[in-house]
């Protein structure tokens, strides 16, 4: 870490301390700490960048983003997926400027250099003449060392991740401890998921890691108050609301490396059926599909778990149940961008298909009820952070620090009470050592 800032070596020390639970504001709004979030963060992890789904054919491609680098992610002939950076290598200019599509190759809108779909630099106008070869000894121009620079690709279970560091572990070493609560979503049927309805995307004005924190570790505002109007709005009239009360049995779990975390509310659909519906709710956690998946799950009791959160460091979060997965672009220290989608169990009937579409839009989306009770939230803390005294005292992340004996057996890894903050200290553990660890070699789990 440059020690330039002395508060911000204070900050990620005191992050990294796990008896404090003190959080330093300025990790939400400094310019010079972001760029470094850019440097040791964004371009060492492995980054949500879709599904399987979004380019099943030859040629696909999807532009997205890893950081605040634009990235290509190309299906290939042979069935692999390629990542490169959406930049041509003459100025700079973005090599493919459509959000999606097929192509055959990708050319420069600028000169005209064209790449194929593995971003190798196959044509150059007017090469012969202009940069002659190196046959003639001339300018040493060489085709073969201007692709676009790639980055390293993994799927788990239908999701593409993306990785620019050669020396980062390779994807399940680092999804480590999440995967059993990742696959909660992801591997219910051996169909696997498919999506449903379109990539949707918004700009919040707020930094990355409150969105992505309160997926890892968060509960505690839904439980509480943010989306308490939402849950009672959304319950069937035929529910007597006076008799409702909000879920206070449940768990959180810290994955034991890399900032990992989730939280659920047992044997409480309350939330889950204001959110989703009777017909979704009945589905997920009810029905044969139900079943099948508590069979295949066997780890992990499924039917039990409601209303689940998680965030795959740094980005990746998902609602399973919800069943909405998004990516949380960073833009400055002040922005984020989301990309949200819906994935399904792949044999689910179409009508349920159908459902999580449609109530995802009403939930979860840009115009979404409980979506917008969250962004308000953030936006707000994001203004108040202007201010010269919002950030001179620290922030409260001591629940549940310390408390011994609240490990739940009955779930894999490190679980606590589902009111708590050791995940959030986990996920700003994983984000101290990421931003003061210059190399993987003492970061590695
Ligand atoms: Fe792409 Fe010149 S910037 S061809
Ligand atoms: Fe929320």
């Amino acid at each position: 870490m440059p020690s330039k800032r002395r508060w911000a070596d204070e900050a990620i020390r005191a992050l990294a301390n796990q008896d404090q639970g003190l959080i330093d504001p300025r990790i939400y709004t400094d310019q010079e700490l972001y760029e470094l979030e850019l440097e040791r963060i964004f371009a060492r992890s492995w980054l949500l960048l879709g599904h399987e789904a979004h380019i099943p054919k030859t040629g696909d491609y999807l532009t997205t983003y890893m950081g605040e680098d634009p990235v290509v992610m190309v299906r290939q002939k042979d069935g692999s997926i390629k990542v490169f950076l959406n930049q041509c290598r003459h100025r700079g200019m973005r090599i493919c400027r459509s959000d999606e599509g097929n192509a055959k190759s990708f050319t420069c809108t600028y000169h005209g250099w064209a790449y194929d779909i593995a971003g190798t630099l196959v044509n150059v106008p007017y090469e012969k003449e202009a940069f002659y070869d190196k046959k003639e000894g001339d300018c040493g121009f060489d085709k073969a060392d201007w692709g676009p620079l790639q980055a390293r690709v993994e799927t788990y279970k239908g999701l593409i991740f993306a990785n620019w560091d050669a020396q980062a572990p390779d994807l399940k070493t680092y999804l480590s401890d999440a995967m059993p609560y990742m696959d909660t979503m992801l591997d219910r049927t051996e169909a696997g998921t498919t999506v449903v309805g379109g990539m949707q995307k918004w700009i919040i004005p707020c930094n990355w890691k409150f969105a992505a924190e309160q997926f890892c570790s968060d509960m505690y505002h839904a439980g509480t108050m943010s989306h308490v109007s939402g849950v009672l709005a959304g319950l069937p009239p035929e529910m007597d609301l006076s008799q409702v009360q909000l879920p206070t049995t449940g768990n959180q779990f810290r994955a034991a490396w890399g900032g990992h975390g989730s939280g659920w509310f047992i044997n409480d659909p309350s939330i889950l059926m204001a959110v989703m519906g009777p017909k979704v709710t009945q589905y997920w956690t009810q029905g044969p599909a139900a079943e099948k998946a508590a069979k295949r799950l066997n780890q992990m009791p499924t039917q039990t778990m409601f209303g689940q959160h998680l965030t795959v460091f740094p980005t990746c979060s998902f609602l399973p149940g919800i069943n909405t997965i998004r990516s949380w672009h960073p833009r400055g220290p002040n922005e984020v961008e989301v990309w949200a989608f819906v994935v399904v169990d792949a044999d689910a009937p179409e009508d349920i298909k159908e459902e999580f579409r449609r109530q995802n839009i009403r939930t979860f989306n840009a115009g979404g009820t409980f979506e917008q009770d969250d962004g308000e939230n953030w936006v707000e803390i994001q203004r108040v952070l202007r201010g010269h005294k919002a950030k001179s005292a620290p922030l409260c992340a001591q629940m549940g620090l310390n408390v011994p004996n609240k490990n739940n057996p009955d779930f894999p890894g490190k679980t606590g009470y589902v009111y708590g903050e050791e995940a959030a200290r986990g996920f700003y553990h994983h984000w101290s050592r990421m931003m003061s660890e210059p190399n993987w070699e003492t970061l590695k789990p």
